[in-house]
C-alpha cells in the first residue's frame, strides 16, 4: 500500500476523532428518520447477518435495527473512536464492531446477506476502489443485496475538465513547495492541502464500471439532489470570518481572507448555490456473478 494512502488515513482517523467528539446521541437521533427513511425508500428490508462498512457513529445500523429488527450486524471502521461511539447508541447482543481497513477485511467468503456502504468508498483511488468492492463482493452471499450512498460530483463532465487542469497547475505549485516542507508532518497536512492527492467525489460512472466489473446486478440507480441551507451557509461564512479573525496569521493575510469571505456574503445574496448531489446504487449479487468469480 502507498504511503500516501497511510498519512492521508492517519489524517482522516483524526479528523474522525474530532468529529465524534462534537457527536451527541441526540444528534444522532435527529438525523435518524432521514436513515429510516432512506432504506425503506429503496426496499432495504434485509435479515441474517448485515454488514456496514465505514460504520461512523453507527446511524445507518441503528436506522436498519428499527426496521429489521431481527439481523445481527457488522460495522467496520477505521476510526476507533467512531467505533466506541457505535458501541453506545447500538444494541448490544446482536451488534459486532471491528476496527479494520475496509481493503483487507476479516471475513470469509459469503458470510453476509447485505452489505451496507454509505458516504466512505469517495475517500478512495480508484485502484482500492477496485479492490474494497472486489472484497465485498466476495463475502456476500449469493443473491445479497448492496446499498452503496456515496456523494457525487453534479456534472461529470465539468468536474473530470476542473480535475485534468488543476492537476496541471497544483503540481506545479506542489512541486515548488514539496522542497521546503521538511518534516513528515507538514508533509502528511500538504497530502490534505493540495488537491492534488485528493480523492474527494464519485464518479457515478466510474462506480457503476466497476460494479459491473464485478458482475454485480445493478437494480437501482439515482441521483439525489439536496436542497441548499442559505442560513447554514451565512452561519458557516460567519464562523469562518471569526476564525480568521482570531487566528495568528499576519494582517495582510487577515484583511485577504476576510476580503475572500465578504465576497462569498456578496455572491450569496446574488446566485442560488446547488445543493449536495449524491448517488445511491442498490446492487445484487447474481448466480452469474458466483459462477464467473469461481
Ligand atoms: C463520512 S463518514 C460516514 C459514516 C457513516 N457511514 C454515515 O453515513 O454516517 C466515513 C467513515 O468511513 C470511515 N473510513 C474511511 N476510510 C475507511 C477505510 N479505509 N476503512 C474503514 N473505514 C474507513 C471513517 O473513519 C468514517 O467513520
Amino acid at each position: 500500500m502507498n504511503n500516501v494512502y497511510f498519512a492521508k488515513k492517519l489524517l482522516e482517523i483524526s479528523e474522525m476523532k474530532n468529529k465524534t467528539r462534537k457527536l451527541s446521541i441526540k444528534k444522532v437521533k435527529e438525523k435518524l428518520k432521514k436513515r429510516i427513511n432512506k432504506f425503506r425508500r429503496y426496499r432495504f428490508y434485509v435479515n441474517g447477518r448485515v454488514l456496514d462498512v465505514g460504520t461512523g457513529s453507527g446511524i445507518d445500523l441503528l436506522a436498519l435495527f428499527s426496521i429489521s429488527p431481527k439481523i445481527e450486524v457488522v460495522g467496520v471502521d477505521i476510526s476507533k473512536k467512531a467505533l466506541k461511539f457505535a458501541r453506545d447508541i447500538l444494541p448490544k447482543d446482536e451488534t459486532h464492531l471491528v476496527q479494520a481497513d475496509v481493503t483487507s477485511l476479516p471475513f470469509i467468503k459469503e458470510t453476509f446477506s447485505a452489505v451496507n456502504v454509505s458516504y466512505m468508498l469517495h475517500h478512495h483511488p480508484p485502484k482500492l476502489l477496485r479492490r474494497i468492492i472486489g472484497n465485498l463482493t466476495a463475502i456476500l452471499r449469493q443473491n445479497g443485496i448492496m446499498l452503496i450512498n456515496e456523494p457525487s460530483v453534479e456534472s461529470e463532465a465539468d468536474a473530470l475538465r476542473e480535475e485534468i487542469y488543476t492537476l496541471k497547475y497544483d503540481l506545479k505549485n506542489y512541486l515548488k513547495v514539496r522542497r521546503k516542507a521538511s518534516s513528515t508532518d507538514t508533509q502528511s497536512h500538504l497530502y490534505s492541502l493540495v488537491s492534488i492527492f485528493d480523492y474527494d467525489t464519485m464518479y457515478p460512472s466510474l462506480l457503476k464500471q466497476i460494479l459491473l466489473e464485478n458482475d454485480l446486478k445493478i437494480e437501482h440507480f439515482e441521483i439525489i439532489t439536496e436542497k441548499f441551507d442559505r442560513e447554514e451557509a451565512k452561519k458557516l461564512i460567519a464562523t469562518i470570518k471569526m476564525q480568521i479573525k482570531r487566528s495568528d496569521i499576519p494582517n495582510y493575510e487577515k484583511v485577504y481572507l476576510l476580503d475572500k469571505s465578504n465576497a462569498l456574503d456578496e455572491k450569496l445574496k446574488l446566485i442560488d448555490p446547488a445543493g449536495d448531489q449524491s448517488i445511491v446504487f442498490k446492487v445484487k449479487k447474481t448466480t452469474r456473478t458466483l459462477k464467473e468469480r469461481k
